[in-house]
């Protein structure tokens, strides 16, 4: 009965555009700003371990789990809950992950799009040639500038908002396709281009060793919730950006394979991230743990001192909008298909809307960097902060918990079957992992980083 809905807002035209649309939405500031700075403030190597343990036995069997719920539905995440509630008279109040996960996006929106502003306004940086021959103190200087001017950060936060409502008002195949499909691989490029150069550079060996060694004394419990938190956040998981995505993926595509493939891609990238910029970090006798501004203060380092590195630099920053945008388009998605399905609005207006919730959110975000750096809203985080740290650690660990329990719990073993198409051990082991892996292991990182259990 149900598994042949077909979706309202179209399909993609392959698995392959899916895969890049989903790459899209999942490579993005989460890579290449927040998985370095993250592992710095973390101590590194003991960080990226615990990471990858977490996208091998959590974020990729959600991935799947989320895909296939959203296959099954064919509709925005809420009403495919809703959809699925009823195939099998299970709770109505499933319906509520649905609405965990809109309020995640329009979160995540508000302040991603603050940072974003932060790469479009270095587009400009590095073209002008800003950075050339820059030192560390003039480099910093610049960052704490823009940060500090709230009408600068307001106009780069509006003119993202605009471009990521732009494509999204598009539409699946005409807006999100396009974005995608020649932007990743020329991004991919580049950072490949930008780990060369820094192998060559002095801080390169303790870089590396910095990144990979893991030093589990340098790892808290907030650390691991951190990590968990960042293995949902860079893979696009836990509030229905890719459950909305892989309900207009084609029936006949292989869910496992395509999450497996979109799995991989994301990690590289942040991988490579993280080489090209900690042997910056330390060539340049930086701090791996200053935070949020790590990239904008490392990487126009190396575009400074390259050559050619106007142009590099450039083109590295546009690219990072352009990750950042394929990204962004996805966190209102899942709104946007409701209000198009559910008050017959036309995607512009649902977009105009959606978009817009998230900009007023994001001007929280703006004030927080600069007149409001002191005002502290939870346990010392500013605004901007608090939404990161609610969103990355609480709601989609959460939403992944719950997405986890329906797909492996709540919903017919034969349905499951028949959407994910795996059989024999393959079935069994992906089974195992979202039954009680997944809840497990999520339920253990919350107890710990409450303090509710262990140290
Ligand atoms: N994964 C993206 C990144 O790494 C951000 C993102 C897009 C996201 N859609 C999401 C994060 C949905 C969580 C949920 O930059």
């Amino acid at each position: 009965m149900s598994a042949q809905r077909t979706s309202y807002h179209g399909q993609w035209s392959s698995r392959w555009i899916f895969i890049m649309a989903a790459t899209g939405s999942a490579v993005g500031l989460g890579n290449i700003w927040k998985f370095p700075y993250m592992a710095g403030e973390n101590g590194g190597g003991a960080f990226v371990l615990v990471y990858l343990a977490c996208i091998a036995t959590i974020g990729l069997p959600v991935m799947i789990g989320e895909i296939l719920i959203g296959r099954r539905g064919r509709q925005s995440p809420i009403n495919t809950m809703r959809a699925l509630v009823a195939d099998g008279s299970h709770w109505a109040g499933w319906r509520f992950v649905g609405w965990l996960g809109v309020l995640a996006g329009f979160l995540i929106l508000s302040f991603y799009s603050v940072v974003a502003g932060w790469s479009l306004s270095y587009v400009g940086e590095a073209a002008s040639g800003a950075f050339v021959g820059a030192d560390s103190a003039t480099i910093t200087a610049l960052f704490n500038d823009l940060k500090g001017d709230p009408w600068r950060l307001l106009f780069w936060h509006t003119l993202f908002m605009v471009l990521t409502i732009g494509v999204v008002a598009r539409g699946v195949q005409s807006g999100l396709e396009q974005a995608v499909r020649y932007l990743m691989p020329a991004l991919f490029l580049l950072l490949v281009v930008l780990t060369g150069y820094a192998m060559q550079s002095s801080g390169f060996d303790e870089g590396l060793a910095f990144l990979l060694r893991p030093d589990f004394g340098a790892l808290s419990a907030d650390g691991i919730l951190a990590a968990m938190g960042q293995a949902f956040f860079t893979l696009s998981l836990g509030m229905g950006a890719i459950m909305v995505y892989g309900s207009y993926l084609p029936g006949d595509a292989s869910i496992p394979r395509t999450a497996a493939t979109i799995a991989l891609m994301d990690t590289t990238v942040a991988l490579l991230a993280g080489i090209a910029i900690f042997p910056l970090v330390f060539t340049h006798g930086l701090s791996p743990g200053s935070g949020p501004g790590l990239i904008f203060e490392t990487l126009p380092l190396a575009f400074g001192a390259m050559p050619g590195g106007v142009f590099f630099g450039t083109l590295f920053f546009l690219l990072l909008v352009f990750a950042a945008w394929t990204s962004a388009i996805s966190l209102i998605e899942p709104m946007v298909a409701y209000l198009v399905e559910n008050r017959d609005w036309g995607r512009v207006p649902a977009a105009v809307a959606s978009g817009g919730a998230a900009w007023v959110v994001g001007l929280g975000s703006v004030v927080s960097l600069n007149v409001a750096s002191g005002f502290d809203i939870f346990f010392g985080l500013t605004w901007f902060g608090f939404a990161d740290y609610l969103t990355s650690n609480i709601m989609l660990p959460l939403g992944g918990l719950l997405i986890a329990i329906f797909a492996g719990w709540v919903m017919p073993r034969s349905a499951v079957m028949e959407e994910v198409g795996l059989t024999g051990l393959l079935f069994r082991v992906w089974y195992g992992l979202i039954r009680y892996i997944t809840p497990v292991g999520v339920g253990i990182i919350f107890l710990h980083a409450t303090g509710l259990i262990g140290g």
